[in-house]
């Protein structure tokens, strides 16, 4: 343990909901304070993870000591699912499952047929590609539509140094290609870009997967939770990303596919495909912010750098109804006045935020 470690129940505030009559009507949430709707719901089914990448979960802190959550503490499929078609009732039209690494929750075949059951969902989920090759087809089979699969380098000794589990390239690269064959498609690879870590590895990414038919993002690094030791310096700008792949490989702007969308699109200009890049720190976008995200534990965030979270599990566990607990995530997002990325500073950057682990990316 090192002077870095904060302790997690410590971290994990609690909010009280914002009582009845404090805002207008709560039938539906609408918009929060700043006039955006509610639109994306990530859900975290587990805080565990088979990686230890060092921007999100340095083995320093994550070691064999760390407490992760007991299994009574999670969500069941069953609440997750009541409460998935409860926030559909206001809007919401994409689900992405996360974690930890969210294809390490057994049976999550089954969550996936039972969200799959709510009309109008896109239903997608983020995972680091560690066991997808043997999952791919069962995830199709159960009613989901896509994946997104982290990949930070396909340079060996670059990826095993950032996920710190030993991990090979070879096995994300298998996966992905079940993920493809099984139709989980358009597949999107997330690279996180940390400066002097894996920055050479943007354009064999980018040139590796041109042409393939998936979308590479580039994100910038971000000082999410309080344990990764976040400095402005370890930043890559996109600007600078752009830059570097659009002189071996030109490219031009592409207009998003929704407002609100995180990644800016840019395709290649001889017509063989696009990537993405995600500019959380140089170019804040949470003005149009629709994103609420749920932890494994029931907890509503209303922000990735939440110090607190509004228990729906107690509502859920203290008998409310789907009305009660409808009503109480609308005055939640009505109340909601988040932007965190438009006003990082070193300062905040050390504040005890919650861990990207366990929110959920
Ligand atoms: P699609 O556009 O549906 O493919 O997904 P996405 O880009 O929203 O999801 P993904 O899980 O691939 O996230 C990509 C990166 O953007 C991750 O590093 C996320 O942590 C980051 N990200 C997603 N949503 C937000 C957000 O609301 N705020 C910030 N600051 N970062 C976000
Ligand atoms: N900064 C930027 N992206 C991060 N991710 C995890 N931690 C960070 C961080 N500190 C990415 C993961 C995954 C996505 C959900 O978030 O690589 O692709
Ligand atoms: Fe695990 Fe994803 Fe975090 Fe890496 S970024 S440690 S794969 S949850
Ligand atoms: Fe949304 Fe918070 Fe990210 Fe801003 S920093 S885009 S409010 S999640």
């Amino acid at each position: 343990m090192t002077d870095r470690v904060i302790p997690i129940a410590d971290a994990r505030r609690t909010k009280p909901l914002p009582s009845e009559g404090e805002l207008g009507s709560s039938a539906r949430a609408g918009e929060d304070t700043l006039g955006r709707r509610l639109h994306d719901l990530r859900i975290s089914v587990t805080d565990r993870c088979n990686f230890r990448c060092i921007y999100c979960m340095p083995r320093d802190v994550f070691g064999p000591d760390y407490a992760f959550l007991p299994k009574s503490e999670l969500l069941s499929f069953e609440e997750i699912a009541r409460l998935a078609r409860v926030f559909k009732g206001h809007g919401v039209e994409k689900i992405r499952l996360t974690g930890g690494e969210p294809l390490l929750r057994r049976n999550l075949e089954r969550l996936i047929e039972m969200l799959a059951d709510i009309p109008g969902l896109d239903l997608t989920l983020t995972t680091n590609g560690s066991v997808l090759s043997k999952k791919a087809r069962a995830l199709k089979a159960a009613g989901l539509n896509r994946v997104t699969v982290s990949l930070d380098s396909l340079d060996e000794a670059v990826f095993r140094r950032m996920n710190d589990a030993d991990f090979p390239v070879s096995e994300v690269l298998t996966g992905i290609d079940a993920a493809a064959a099984a139709g989980l498609a358009p597949i999107k690879i997330n690279m996180v870009v940390k400066r002097g870590a894996n920055e050479d590895s943007v354009i064999p990414m980018a040139r590796y997967f041109k042409g393939s038919g998936h979308i590479v993002r580039f994100i910038e690094y971000m000082d999410v939770g309080a344990t990764n030791g976040w400095r402005m310096d370890d930043v890559l700008p996109s600007a600078e990303i752009v830059r570097m792949i659009g002189e071996k490989m030109p490219l031009e702007t592409v207009e998003p596919n929704y407002t609100g969308e995180v990644a800016e699109r840019w395709r290649y200009r001889d017509g063989s495909g696009e990537i993405g890049v995600i500019s959380s720190v140089t170019q804040a976008f949470c003005r149009t912010c629709t994103r609420a995200r749920l932890s494994t534990e029931g907890m509503l965030y209303t922000c990735l750098f939440a110090m607190a979270g509004y228990d729906l599990r107690g509502l859920l566990r203290g008998g409310s109804s789907d009305q009660e607990t409808s009503d109480a995530i609308a005055r939640i997002w009505q109340a909601r006045t988040d932007r965190y990325s438009e006003i990082r500073t070193a300062e905040t950057a050390k504040l005890r935020k919650i861990e990207m682990s366990y929110i959920g990316g």
